[in-house]
């Protein structure tokens, strides 16, 4: 079956005596003799008008196609004498592939909440605002790598079973393949039944890995799921999300700033480029100012402020802040999102944080006190980006670990990557669906992605 997709269709130059298309009815609307289908196959936001006139074989098989029916048309592609589109097809005939009945077939053309629509995830792709965010999604992912590439970063698989705990939080999910009524031996490791006859888990992140691919192929970055049991019901956490993780050998943290700051201008920039008509909705609908504030996004410098200063910022800021700060507390979202949209009303990089909130690889500062971390922070969001320069040196490294009472067996090869040819390096992990948030405006973590997993939450 030789089809046009609706975009195509849409962007022809000149009319066609014969053309086929595919998709589903968005809407029906009977005259005296003929009818309109608004026809949508998901390739773009606009429906392709096709009509139906009274005589043809395509009219006789009518009956029954409604909202949600799956149907071929094959006709001419003329010119609109109708306003709002400027073709139309002139249907000759029509094969109906599948009814939806519309007693039972929910999405009825009427607007629903995003609640009732997450409870029909499988359904929800072909309204407007879902199709537009996956089609967002997809072009956004291949912003992510055509950036890269231009930098010569090569693209790297790092395992999604591990046996390392990269962010040393424990909020790993466990994997077995024991049945739940097992029981170890007297004696015995639960473990050494076990598949891998050691703790797996899913991966919370591939830097370690991705430390070890750098430290040889100079610029990688990883693209892939990750895992987390994290019980936080938030509007930014889900239990599998996608991070993208860049790794540069021979760089520092302020190269590293330049790298994710860049990264997320040019995904806005990419994104208005190649997504007017799927902005335009959720600039509409969903987030007004949307493309105004990607285009400022695009070409605006990060204001960047150390850690110190923006607890210094947050203390003298007169606001009253649910979790109070004070040098050595974590900044939450609230705290993020007042630098990022109140005080600087610009995209913020926080830098050189306490080392007692930050993970244990980060490099240690001459102060002995702070690590070279960095969190960059954008409006509506706060944090979209969490990296730093890692530590080189074996025996500060070492010394790291053993301070915060962690096996420093587990870490015998992360740990030859500084034995062997140690080079300072650094790194970011930047949450996809965070940055689909930000370019879509869209509110819950839970409607950027297809499927969402959340605590307590495991359907389709
Ligand atoms: O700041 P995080 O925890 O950093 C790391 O995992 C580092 N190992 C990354 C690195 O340096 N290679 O996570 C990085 C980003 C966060 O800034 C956030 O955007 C996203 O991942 N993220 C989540 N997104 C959705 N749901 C969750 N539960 C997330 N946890 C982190
Ligand atoms: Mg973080």
């Amino acid at each position: 079956m030789q089809r046009t997709v609706i975009s195509e269709a849409l962007a022809a130059d000149a009319p066609r005596t014969d053309i086929r298309v595919c998709g589903w009815v968005r809407t029906r609307r009977d005259a005296k003799n003929f009818a309109f289908l608004e026809l949508n196959d998901g390739s773009c936001l606009a429906n392709l008008q096709c009509i139906i006139d009274e005589g043809t074989p395509a009219w006789e098989k009518l009956g029954g196609v409604n909202t949600g029916a799956s149907v071929k048309i094959e006709g001419e592609l003329v010119e609109s004498p109708g306003k709002g589109q400027k073709w139309e097809v002139r249907a000759k005939d029509m094969t109906v592939f599948g009814l939806a009945d519309p007693e039972t077939f929910p999405l009825q053309k009427k607007r629903h909440s995003d609640e009732f629509l997450r409870t029909i995830a499988h359904l929800r792709p072909r309204t407007n605002k879902y199709g537009a965010a996956f089609r967002i999604r997809s072009q956004a992912a291949l912003a992510v790598h055509d950036y890269f590439r231009d930098l010569g970063f090569f693209y790297v698989h790092t395992p999604i079973l591990t046996g390392s705990d990269c962010e040393g939080a424990g909020e790993m999910f466990r994997v077995t393949t024991l049945p739940v009524e097992y029981r170890p031996k007297e004696g015995q490791s639960c473990f050494a039944d076990d598949f891998f006859g050691k703790p797996a888990s899913l991966t919370v992140s591939g830097q370690l890995e991705g430390e070890a691919m750098a430290t040889a192929l100079g610029r990688i970055y990883t693209f892939g799921p990750t895992f987390r049991a994290e019980n936080s019901n938030t509007p930014r956490h889900a239990a599998e999300f996608w991070m993208i993780e860049p790794e540069a050998a021979f760089a520092d943290i302020w190269d590293n700033m330049e790298l994710g700051e860049g990264l997320i201008r040019h995904a806005a920039k990419h994104t208005l480029e190649h997504c007017g008509a799927d902005l335009a909705l959720f600039d509409k609908f969903v987030s007004p100012g949307l493309v105004d504030s990607l285009r400022q996004l695009a070409e605006r410098d990060f204001v960047r402020v150390s850690y110190r200063d923006a607890v210094d910022i947050l203390q003298k800021s007169g606001k009253t802040f649910e979790y109070p700060v004070s040098f050595g507390t974590d900044l939450q979202t609230e705290h993020e999102r007042f630098l990022t949209e109140e005080h600087f009303k610009a995209p913020v990089t926080v830098y050189d944080y306490p080392k007692g909130i930050k993970a244990f690889y980060m490099r240690l500062n001459d102060d002995g006190e702070t690590v070279a971390a960095m969190d960059l922070l954008v409006p509506r969001i706060g944090e979209l980006i969490g990296g730093s320069q890692r530590e080189e040196r074996l025996d500060v490294l070492e010394a790291r670990i053993r301070e915060l009472g962690q096996n420093i067996e587990d870490y015998w090869w992360y740990l030859d990557l500084r034995r062997f040819g140690s080079v300072p390096h650094a790194g970011f992990g930047m949450g996809f669906e965070r940055l689909i948030m930000l370019l879509t405006g869209i509110a819950n973590i839970r409607d950027v992605l297809p499927f969402p997993r959340t605590t307590g939450s495991l359907e389709f």
